[in-house]
């Protein structure tokens, strides 16, 4: 039989690049022989690690107590050990040898990292999901120490404007922790489409979570599909993907956009906006007019009903609050909204949604939830520290709020939103990123959590799109949030996702390809209008 012999140089290309890798000679050769020990504790990582490779190897392995450990044979053996301050709650350190493979680390989450690379150590036939014969499981003897450079490694779906569903976010877990990455925002609410059961108000779903047609042919269209659109989750599907995520060290925060991005609520429950007229869940893109009006207290009492299932849902403790784009047009002509305004001794509408804000932080932080919320609404006289996730304009606020030791999650617009074309946004300018803003004070760097890429599914009809505006630009974000800055090198990192994307290939993912993403000057001279224009969804 012919046997594949990889070239061991040529099987590492580990993305996202590890801290400190030290190739030595020699190789460990994985066969049906090998043996995965591991403490008690992490017993369920050596089930993941031995489904991991059972479909393309063949390999029934054995999974043993490390306690038990009495072999001559090769051995894959996960230990957690204590050096806490070295590796931290996320670090691993890997030793390959011809006999034994050892992944140690202080957290579970360490070890499954540690996986991740072992995983990315094989040849890429390891991600396929049948038996691949002709081939040697072959892995470079080294020793290897990672940890991440940043806490926050993020990515966010919208789910509100296109509804993709649990098989697909699933898949997506599964890319995300391939890429060490370990927070999903997930944006369940918008003006076109509520996406969440939440059983006191069963209309949100009967109404909220169905639309009747979508806006079609680009940004400035008038034009409609005709097609009815809808899709939700209910609480068992939430439990379940949180569950999934679980395992695989990722951390769901769910995002319930207030008081803007809220007209799916309204069509719902017309009583909650200002002007009280019906409203159908919007067919169209854009920032609407019609927002929760702040002048009614049944509002407050709508939130706190609402958020309430959500804490009792969601284990994470932490819920983004939303707060972007809330124009103040209605607030200006409500005599409710006005009336609030007067007795709360506010200046303008702008104060009166820093009033809703702090209502909503006030009822979260009693429930003791972290809160995130975009930096629109971050304002001077808040009354708690949510942490902050800044996207666009609003530079002189953040860096203010850091003085006064507040917390960021940074999606430059230009940077890391997904949703725009590779006109707009190209590979090379999106690995350019750098999440800790130029000249700040190295004493504020801490309060920096990391990054988050979104992708806002406007034009983001069907996986394939999905895939396509995601990666590989994701995979540039990955590295950014764990290697170290000085290590940041664009041809490397190209060299690597070359060889990584074969993985991508086995696994069938329709990421955007090398033409389709390179730096085009003249082009992004019109960048604008293509950034429109392209938006059209269609793959
Ligand atoms: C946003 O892109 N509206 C946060
Ligand atoms: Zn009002």
């Amino acid at each position: 039989m012919f046997i594949k012999r990889v070239s061991i140089i040529q099987n590492i290309n580990i993305i996202p690049e590890p801290v400190l890798l030290n190739l030595s000679s020699g190789e460990f050769i994985l066969t049906e022989e090998t043996i995965i020990f591991s403490d008690q504790e992490i017993f369920k990582l050596s089930n993941y690690l031995k489904n991991h490779l059972i479909s393309a190897t063949g390999f029934n392995l054995a999974v043993k107590s490390i306690k038990e450990k009495n072999t001559n044979g090769t051995t894959v053996n996960l230990k957690l050990n204590d050096r806490k301050d070295k590796l931290g709650f996320e670090g691993y350190s890997i030793e390959v040898s011809s006999k034994d493979i050892n992944i140690t680390a202080p957290y579970p989450a360490g070890i499954f990292y540690g996986i991740q690379t072992l995983r990315q150590l094989l040849p890429p036939e390891i991600e396929n999901d049948v038996r691949v014969e002709g081939i040697e499981w072959r892995i470079p003897c080294l020793k290897s120490q990672d940890f991440p450079r940043f806490s926050w490694r993020g990515y966010m779906l919208d789910e509100a404007r296109h509804f993709h569903g649990k098989e697909i976010v699933k898949k997506m877990l599964d890319l995300m922790a391939l890429l060490k990455l370990n927070k999903f925002h997930w944006h369940l609410t918008d003006d076109q489409g509520w996406r969440i059961e939440i059983m006191k108000y069963p209309k949100l779903i009967e109404i909220g979570s169905k639309r009747e047609e979508t806006q079609v042919g680009g940004f400035f269209s008038k034009k409609r599909d005709g097609i009815p659109h809808s899709g939700y989750y209910t609480q068992e599907d939430i439990k379940e993907i949180i569950n999934y995520a679980k395992d695989r060290f990722i951390q769901i925060i769910p995002e319930i956009d207030l008081p803007g991005h809220t007209r799916a609520v309204l069509a719902s429950f017309p009583n909650l906006s200002c002007k009280g007229y019906p409203f159908r869940v919007s067919t169209h893109w854009g920032i609407h007019k019609d927002v929760l009006c702040v002048g009614k207290e049944e509002v407050f009492e709508f939130i706190q009903n609402l958020l309430k299932e959500i804490i009792d849902l969601f284990p994470s403790n932490i819920v983004h609050i939303g707060g972007d784009e809330v124009l103040k047009v209605r607030w200006r002509e409500c005599p409710d909204c006005q009336l609030r305004i007067k007795k709360e001794g506010l200046e303008s509408e702008k104060e009166l949604q820093t009033y809703f804000t702090n209502r909503v932080l006030g009822f979260l932080s009693k429930h003791e939830q972290k809160i995130i919320l975009w930096n629109d609404a971050l304002k001077k006289n808040l009354e708690e520290k949510p942490i902050c996730q800044y996207w666009l304009r609003g530079k002189k606020d953040i860096l203010e709020y850091l003085k006064k030791s507040g917390e960021l999650i940074m999606s430059n617009f230009k940077y890391t939103y997904l949703d725009h074309s590779y006109t707009f946004t190209p590979l090379k300018l999106a690995y350019k990123f750098e999440p800790i803003p130029k000249d700040l004070e190295k004493m504020y760097h801490k309060q920096i959590l990391g990054l988050e890429a979104p992708l806002w599914s406007e034009y983001i009809p069907n996986i394939k799109r999905l895939e396509w505006q995601t990666f590989p630009r994701l995979i540039a974000f990955a590295e950014i949030g764990w290697t170290p800055k000085i290590k940041k090198n664009f041809n490397s990192f190209q060299e690597r996702l070359n060889k990584f994307l074969k993985r991508f290939d086995i696994i069938g993912i329709n990421y955007a390809n090398s033409r389709d993403i390179k730096t085009n000057v003249f082009k992004r001279l019109f960048k604008v209008f293509t950034l429109f224009k392209e938006q059209r969804g269609g793959i």
